[in-house]
């Protein structure tokens, strides 16, 4: 695992949007456009931004670039404004100026839940699989809707969501009722097959995930913990969310001494 703290939360956008530019234009120059993997949540919002500015400055070219969604509430209208097919499409479709047909969310409104999830992992695979899956992390320590205890081989499924975690996300609601129970979410061995993973976080209140998801032992308890299980996974944090870990120092120092090549 690669770790990158750096100075507060613009920093980890403008790292993080770098290190998805380099992804894009690598692949455009292989001639299949890249498929990344998207997050909703507050944590990538500035790396969208970032992005998005690219893009509008001409520095960014986004052509035939592919995106899957890691999750949706079940039970919620797809036009509902905090539907993640919402959310994704007003925080990433439209300022990144993606081909909406190339954007794909899974379907928590579909009628055979099951179905739906066996053809969200079959258009994955038909795409070619994701070259990066950007990531947040909750609070503790899910990533996707992959609550605590989800199993390291699940796959897309239906899951009932941690009741911190509708607390936590009851602030995009009227009231905290008003937060879907269940989700559908790519599980973590459909996000361990993205060829990269990019996890962004800010703040001191990812600070105890964090220390679990890099220190901690590789327990089901901890989802993110799933990431020291992949090849090239990179964890990005301001100093306020690495300020529980036990070897900043190492990390930072590692940092400062990269190999040439590696960025
Ligand atoms: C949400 C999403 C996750 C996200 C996490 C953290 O519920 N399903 O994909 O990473 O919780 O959210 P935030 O970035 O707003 O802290």
């Amino acid at each position: 695992m690669q770790i990158a703290i750096v100075a507060d939360a613009a920093a980890v956008a403008e790292y993080a949007a770098e290190r998805i530019a380099g992804v894009i234009r690598a692949r455009a120059e292989s001639a299949a456009p890249a498929v990344l993997g998207v997050a909703t949540g507050s944590s990538p919002l500035g790396t969208y931004a970032v992005l998005a500015a690219r893009v509008r400055a001409g520095q960014l070219d986004v052509t035939g670039v592919s995106a899957f969604a890691l999750d949706e509430y079940v039970g919620l209208d797809p036009a509902h404004p905090e539907s993640y097919r919402s959310v994704i499409r007003r925080t990433v479709t439209e300022p990144l100026g993606l081909d909406p047909e190339r954007v794909h969310v899974p379907d928590g409104a579909a009628a055979d839940l099951e179905a739906a999830c066996a053809r969200y992992e079959r258009l994955i695979r038909e795409a070619g699989g994701v070259d990066l899956q950007l990531l947040g992390v909750g609070a503790n320590g899910h990533i996707g809707f992959n609550e605590p205890t989800s199993s390291f081989a699940s796959r897309t499924r239906v899951k009932t969501l941690a009741p911190q975690t509708r607390a936590d996300n009851a602030r995009f609601f009227d009231a905290p009722d008003s937060v879907p129970v269940h989700c559908v979410t790519q599980g973590l061995g459909t996000i361990l097959e993205a060829r990269q993973l990019l996890l962004v976080a800010q703040g001191e209140g990812k600070a105890e995930a964090v220390a679990q998801m890099i220190e901690g032992p590789l327990a089901s308890v901890c989802p993110a913990s799933a990431l020291q299980l992949h090849p090239d996974a990179v964890v990005v944090i301001d100093q306020a969310a690495a300020s529980q870990l036990r070897f900043s120092d190492y990390y930072e120092y590692v940092q400062d001494q990269l190999p040439e090549g590696s960025a």
